[in-house]
């Protein structure tokens, strides 16, 4: 029998989720179907609910549902717990597994397919809100030199370093600074605000990026974003955006359904929009 997968958010259309996890199937041989459910607003578990009585096995979430989907989940992972939101159940009888594979997706699109090491590197992260939640805990487990978040709203950043500090099993230095603190230079700049979104440029200094520096703005399909506009002012030459994150943290939540990892490379071929 075919086994039933979904994304539920609020807009839904726009989600790649089911081109992705389709051309997963169609690789790793896998009999699954994968749709998109637009669950209504205050309406999240009787949608969930609903598609777990017609035998659905498992559940990407997407906004505006990602704390719903905390609240709802029976047993959630570290990364769920650390990241305070959920990107992936796996319904087992009554129990709703949760899981948040973005931070991994970004680690492995990072490492894995752009050929950049995060160990022993200077860690810059714009924004202080979900995606930078996410990302955090799989970004200190590659042994970066240092990480430092900077925030418009500078207590969230120093809030979120602090929480760093306490759930991270090793000892590199993690710091949240204001855009007017930024001191030196730094190896891989991440982009995790929301300004890509709307076309607005964070206020970061063109010194932020070293030589030779990866910049990385988290959202995808937008082509050069203000952020990267800048970075490539500064001279920056290796630009990328979160394509193969989105089809990273896909690929994470299909090996954790089905038990067979899929290549992604065909998938990120097909999504990326070029950064022109
Ligand atoms: P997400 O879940 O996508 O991370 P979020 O939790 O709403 O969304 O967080 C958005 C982040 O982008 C915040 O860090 C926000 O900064 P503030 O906390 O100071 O509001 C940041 N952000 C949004 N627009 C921005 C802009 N134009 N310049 C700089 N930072 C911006």
């Amino acid at each position: 029998m075919t086994d039933r997968y979904a994304v539920i958010g609020n807009p839904i259309e726009q989600s790649k989720s089911p081109l992705i996890h389709t051309a997963f199937a169609q690789v790793t041989g896998q009999d699954i179907e994968y749709t998109k459910v637009l669950g209504p607003v205050g309406g999240f578990a009787q949608a969930v609910d609903a598609f777990r009585s017609a035998g659905g096995r498992g559940m990407n979430v997407t906004a505006p549902f990602k704390l719903d989907a905390f609240a709802y989940a029976t047993d959630l992972a570290p990364s769920a717990q650390m990241a305070g939101a959920v990107n992936a159940m796996k319904f087992e009888g009554d129990k709703v597994y949760a899981e948040n594979f973005d931070g991994i997706g970004l680690v492995r699109d990072l490492v894995h397919n752009l050929g950049c090491a995060v160990q022993g590197r200077r860690v810059l992260i714009l924004g202080a809100g979900g995606a930078t939640r996410g990302a955090l805990l799989p970004l200190l487990a590659q042994g970066p030199s240092e990480v430092v978040i900077v925030n418009r709203t500078v207590s969230k950043a120093q809030d979120l370093s602090a929480l760093a500090r306490q759930h991270q099993g090793s000892t590199v230095p993690v710091s949240g600074v204001g855009y007017g603190e930024v001191t030196g230079a730094f190896d891989v700049v991440l982009n995790a605000t929301s300004a890509s979104l709307t076309a607005e440029l964070p206020p970061l200094t063109l010194s932020a990026f070293a030589s030779g520096c990866l910049a990385y703005d988290l959202t995808y399909g937008k082509g050069l974003t203000p952020f990267l506009k800048l970075a490539s002012q500064a001279g920056t030459t290796r630009l990328a955006d979160g394509v193969g994150m989105l089809a990273e943290q896909a690929a994470e939540a299909f090996a954790w359904w089905r038990g067979v990892r899929p290549d992604t490379s065909a998938v990120i071929a097909k999504l990326t929009v070029p950064l022109v």
